[in-house]
């Protein structure tokens, strides 16, 4: 038992390290992705998901040729069973990631996200300039069937070594991991609607 899970963040850490990012295939149960799918699409339907901005401070707007998205953060004290299951298993991986790689993250915010067809998100980094709390991006794909004519790929751009950026299909149950200060990325425009949920593990504030 205890291998099992081992193996896999050894994996993680070793890749982070090495390459500033890691893929994690089947993160989460098929059944968990399928129902947290569902409710961002019973969101979306609702028009609980509001549209994603850009920016920072008087900079801050909606800039829909930039990034197209649209989004809800998701509270943890009003899970629903299939967020419980989201929340406990990225938990276990802060835990596993801080005793691993002594990132020090301290906390996860997360929210659902529904790209419509068409819609892209340019090249950018998760880290702010004038915050740096983001250590470790997160995006957890929710999509069945996707196939690579689809489009929608995660485009890292990594900061060492390899030459080509490093594109992940946003497959259901895939969880893709990257360094937030270091690692510039965009997501590819799709021919369907791309559903995920894109975390951050912060450390807090040092006072
Ligand atoms: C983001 C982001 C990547 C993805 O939300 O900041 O880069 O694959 N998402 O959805
Ligand atoms: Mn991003």
């Amino acid at each position: 038992m205890m291998r099992a899970a081992t193996q896999p963040i050894k994996r993680i850490a070793e890749n982070l390290e090495g390459s500033g990012y890691a893929v994690v295939p089947a993160f989460l149960d098929a059944e968990v992705c399928t129902a947290l799918a569902a409710e961002c699409r019973a969101l979306a339907a609702a028009g609980s998901l509001r549209p994603a901005a850009v920016g920072r401070g008087a900079g801050r707007g909606e800039r829909p040729e930039l990034r197209g998205d649209r989004t809800q953060w998701l509270d943890p004290a009003a899970a629903t069973p299939a967020q419980a299951a989201y929340w406990r298993a990225m938990e276990a991986l802060r835990v596993a990631l801080n005793r691993a790689l002594l990132l020090g993250l301290d906390e996860l915010e997360a929210h659902f996200a529904l790209y419509p067809p068409g819609a892209r998100y340019v090249r950018h980094r998760d880290r702010f300039r004038d915050d740096d709390a983001r250590v470790l991006s997160s995006v957890l794909y929710l999509n069945p069937d996707w196939r690579e004519t689809d489009g929608g790929a995660l485009r890292l751009y990594l900061p060492h070594a390899s030459p080509s950026p490093a594109d992940i299909l946003p497959r259901a149950g895939t969880l893709a991991l990257f360094l937030s200060a270091e690692v510039e990325h965009e997501v590819l425009p799709a021919a369907r609607e791309r559903l995920s949920i894109a975390g951050w593990f912060r450390r807090r504030a040092q006072a």
